[in-house]
């Protein structure tokens, strides 16, 4: 059983690189939503492009970096736009990074929610399923329930926050299912 008087430490993936950043948006939005007993750090995903050349006994500092944020995570809450119908290149690629070193990545095994968000009404809802690949491929436990997809995101946040009422509680129960299970483990 997990420690309860700790907070749940969770790492949020943004899966844009973009400065001002819907998805980033979201995270912080949620991050500032979530009561004290669920901590949501945001990461990044700015790594250089995966080279199995570059992926030997010294990794990177900043994989090394990032492989070690979602090792020490709880788990891990993807927020991320849909690029031509599918996962963004530079999210595949950090999701790449952290796969290795096979059969022993931080991710096997991690907790893992996807919300996916687009300003249009869609809401990236066809990258979410890419995401969700991936994940499985790499062993990480994706959480289930209602696809959390944030459709019209531009006309939800407010001051670089996700402010819609709707669109928070939605979210942050799903991130409150997945922090119960952790916690029963
Ligand atoms: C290369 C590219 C492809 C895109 N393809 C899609 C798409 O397939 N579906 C969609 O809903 N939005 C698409 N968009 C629009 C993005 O949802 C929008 O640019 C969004 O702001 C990106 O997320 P961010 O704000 O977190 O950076 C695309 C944007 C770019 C730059």
């Amino acid at each position: 059983m997990t420690d309860t008087s700790q907070p749940v430490s969770l790492l949020g993936l943004p899966g844009s690189l973009r400065r001002d950043s819907y998805a980033k948006a979201v995270l912080a939005g949620l991050q500032a939503d979530l009561a004290p007993d669920i901590r949501l750090e945001i990461g990044s995903i700015d790594l250089p492009l995966y080279n199995q050349d570059l992926d030997g006994h010294a990794a990177l500092p900043a994989v090394d970096a990032f492989r070690q944020a979602i090792a020490a995570a709880a788990g891990v809450v993807i927020v991320s736009p849909e690029y031509n119908y599918g996962i963004p290149g530079p999210l595949k690629n950090a999701l790449d990074w952290a796969s290795r070193p096979y059969g022993k990545a931080a991710l096997i095994g991690k907790p893992a929610l996807v919300i996916t968000t687009s300003p249009a009404f869609t809401g990236g809802v066809r990258a979410q399923d890419q995401i969700h690949g991936t994940l499985l491929a790499i062993g990480a436990r994706l959480a289930g329930g209602p696809q959390i997809v944030i459709g019209s995101v531009a006309d939800k946040i407010a001051d670089g926050r996700l402010v819609d009422r709707a669109s928070l509680d939605f979210a942050t129960a799903a991130i409150r299912r997945m922090t119960a299970e952790i916690g029963a483990r």
